[in-house]
């Protein structure tokens, strides 16, 4: 690992330990990784080999999935689930959690995290880590991912930051909602519409409805935190969201 990835790592671990914070019942766990056999063993346990389908896959992916299942399995021991499940891959690649919980995964360049609740009043939760898109990147992805007044809200920002804090926490809603969604959805179809940088926060709203539970102009609230280089952001979904 490069210094200069090592310190991009660093900022990202301190955001995650600097988002505001959530419900009492939410746990997380993180862990840094390296790319390598003697990594991807140590992180592998017995009773939850890797999937099938990643046999074939780069040494990359198959240490970045085992690390994100131990930060699932780690986050789930802290909620105090105490079974085994094998956190197996469901349909459209969401982690299968046990039953009674719900939980989120992501990993970047090293750097995997996950959280974890028990259901409750919680129908979804979603966690997503980001390193800050190149200048480039995000004049050519920000037209996609939002639109002409979303990318006004932010400008003071700096629009690579804006770009990736927009896209980072529309990842973070797709994950939350999915459980109860059950279908990819558009980035276009939340609409970021207030930011509070002083709380970490940005409220998006449903610019479409999607299921008879998540209907238009729905409002989540996704807490975020900055890194010199990255940020992370974290969305909880709840039954009855914040308005309509
Ligand atoms: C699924 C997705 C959000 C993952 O984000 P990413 O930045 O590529 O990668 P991350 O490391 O942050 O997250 C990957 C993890 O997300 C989880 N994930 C993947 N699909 C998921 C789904 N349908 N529901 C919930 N979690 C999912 C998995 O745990 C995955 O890791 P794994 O494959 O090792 O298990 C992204 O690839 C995607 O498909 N986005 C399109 C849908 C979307 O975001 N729409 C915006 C709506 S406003």
């Amino acid at each position: 690992m490069s210094l200069d990835t090592a310190c991009e790592l660093d900022g990202l671990e301190a955001a995650l330990s600097r988002l505001p914070p959530a419900c009492a019942a939410l746990r997380q766990a993180s862990l840094r990784y390296t790319i390598d056999e003697t990594m991807l063993t140590a992180l592998t346990p017995p009773h939850a080999p890797l999937p099938e389908a990643l046999s074939g896959a780069v040494l990359k992916r198959r240490v970045e999935f085992a690390a994100g299942r131990w930060c699932a399995r780690e986050a789930l021991r802290r909620c105090g689930y105490t079974g085994t499940a094998d956190l197996a891959v469901g349909r459209h690649r969401a982690p299968c959690w046990p039953g009674g919980y719900l939980g989120s995964i992501s990993h970047c360049h090293g750097l995997a995290v996950a959280i974890a609740a028990p259901a409750g009043s919680l129908t979804g939760v979603g966690i997503d880590l980001e390193l800050t898109m190149p200048a480039d990147t995000a004049r050519s992805i920000a037209p996609h991912i939002a639109t002409a007044r979303e990318r006004e809200l932010g400008a003071a920002l700096g629009s690579e930051i804006w770009t990736t804090l927009v896209f980072s926490a529309k990842e973070s809603l797709f994950k939350a909602l999915y459980p109860t969604v059950g279908r990819y959805f558009e980035f276009l179809d939340a609409v970021a519409e207030d930011l509070d940088p002083d709380r970490g926060e940005i409220s998006l709203r449903l610019a479409t409805t999607l299921s008879d539970r998540h209907r238009q102009g729905d409002v989540h609230r996704v807490a975020f935190a900055l890194a010199d280089k990255g940020l992370v952001t974290r969305c909880l979904a709840r039954e009855a969201p914040a308005a309509r």
